[in-house]
């Protein structure tokens, strides 16, 4: 799978597998309502690929992204932990067969019962954000007679060219430790000596990275620091680079995707290769997720009405952003295609939702085959923060999930 991945077959829109082609019309045989299909073959594909790029790099899916068991099998099928964060996602990473020491624990509101949850199971790796977060790690640790694996999420104040929203690594952000705080930081984690086991040091700068000077300046201004940490505990043999990379959503390039990896993961030895040399059993680790299930997906749902004003004509679809929030939240791009093609001649439309806001859109002034009503709409790349951003708001039902596994 190196180009291509949606394409027309016999005016029909079919989702290329590893062998297979998947016939997407067969998701609206006794049509339920709006449904959500990811390919595994092609999570299975990156998967692969990142894990030979990223070599000797110890993968934590960020389930965040698809919690969709399928979806998960496949990295736990392929040796992959996962980046969890609440206590919800830590149960279900369980329920779906990860160990606890699988799982490494970010986020910067955890709560009394979610971290004794992890520390009461000697979780892999917690990722501690704050100050006032390692004292309460530090106390429940020492009352449950456990000793936690933590690690700094340091926030570098290093902003990366994404949408604001996605952006996590700057000194305005909740996210991390601010770099001015470390010695208070070992200060405290060396008074709790006996219930904290400082395992090193971690970074997530945003998602969406398109490019990567920012990762660059980052892991160069974090190595020092984390020398300062192994130097006061000897434990501290980890460097966790967080997750990020992006996708292109604007158009079908597996082939540059590809190239970006490589870039990427060139910035990454560039940095840490050094410290590999200077520190024997150095772990690194990263917590990848659109880049990993981006593609994976498509939301199919069905045309309710073409309803045409003096000004416009809309598609109004039986899903919206209660199933797919991205283009309201972000001003995300996302391409949408008609499920059967019948003539190369195309109409603009604003494809839009049934929620009551006026921000309940998929795409505006989008070039389609003219489309009818109980048509079907594919809207692509809905493998990443789709149905795992979707709500019930308005009381809509949610949209169905399934999987190449189940067709
Ligand atoms: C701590 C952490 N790690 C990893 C990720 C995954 O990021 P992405 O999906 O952009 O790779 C996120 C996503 O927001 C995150 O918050």
């Amino acid at each position: 799978m190196e180009k291509a991945f949606l394409v027309y077959k016999n005016g029909e829109l079919v989702f290329l597998g590893d062998k297979t082609e998947y016939k997407l019309s067969q998701l609206t045989k006794n049509y339920q309502g709006p449904v959500f299909f990811y390919n595994l073959d092609f999570v299975r594909a990156r998967v692969q690929q990142m894990q030979s790029a990223l070599k000797d790099v110890r993968l934590f899916y960020a389930l965040k992204a698809n919690s969709h068991p399928d979806v998960l099998k496949v990295f736990k099928d392929n040796n992959v932990g996962v980046d969890v964060v609440s206590g919800g996602e830590i149960q279900h990473a369980i329920k779906n067969g990860f160990r606890y020491q699988q799982l490494v624990y970010s986020g910067v509101g955890k709560t009394r019962k979610e971290l004794e949850l992890a520390i009461q199971n000697d979780i892999h790796q917690i990722n501690v954000e704050s100050i006032p977060e390692l004292q309460r790690i530090g106390e429940m640790s020492k009352t449950l007679g456990k000793k936690a694996n933590v690690v700094f999420r340091i926030n570098p104040d290093i902003s990366i060219q994404s949408h604001p929203y996605i952006a996590t690594g700057l000194k305005d952000n909740k996210f991390g430790i601010d770099t001015g705080q470390l010695l208070d930081v070992i200060e405290m984690a060396k008074r709790f000596s006996s219930s904290l086991s400082v395992r090193g040091i971690s970074l997530h700068l945003g998602s969406q990275m398109l490019e990567f000077s920012s990762l660059k300046d980052s892991l160069a201004k974090l190595k020092p620091l984390f020398l300062k940490l192994r130097s006061e505990f000897p434990e501290c043999h980890r460097f966790d680079f967080g997750g990020g990379l992006g996708i292109h959503y604007e158009k079908q390039d597996l082939e540059s995707e590809g190239k970006l990896l490589k870039n990427y993961s060139e910035v990454v030895f560039s940095e840490l290769t050094t410290l590999t040399y200077d520190i024997p059993g150095l772990e690194i680790q990263s917590e990848p997720g659109r880049w990993l299930v981006g593609h994976c997906g498509v939301l199919i749902s069905q045309v309710q009405y073409v309803k045409k004003t003096p000004h416009k004509e809309f598609i109004v679809l039986d899903s919206g952003m209660n199933h797919l929030i991205r283009p309201s939240l972000y001003e995300a791009y996302h391409s949408i295609h008609s499920l059967k093609k019948s003539s190369e001649s195309t109409k603009k439309y604003d494809v839009v939702g049934p929620i009551c806001e006026s921000a309940d859109f998929f795409g505006k002034d989008r070039d389609l085959p003219e489309v009818k009503q109980d048509d079907f709409i594919v809207v692509s790349d809905c493998g990443a923060y789709a149905a795992t951003m979707s709500s019930d708001y308005n009381l809509q039902d949610r949209a169905l999930e399934t999987s190449s596994a189940r067709l």
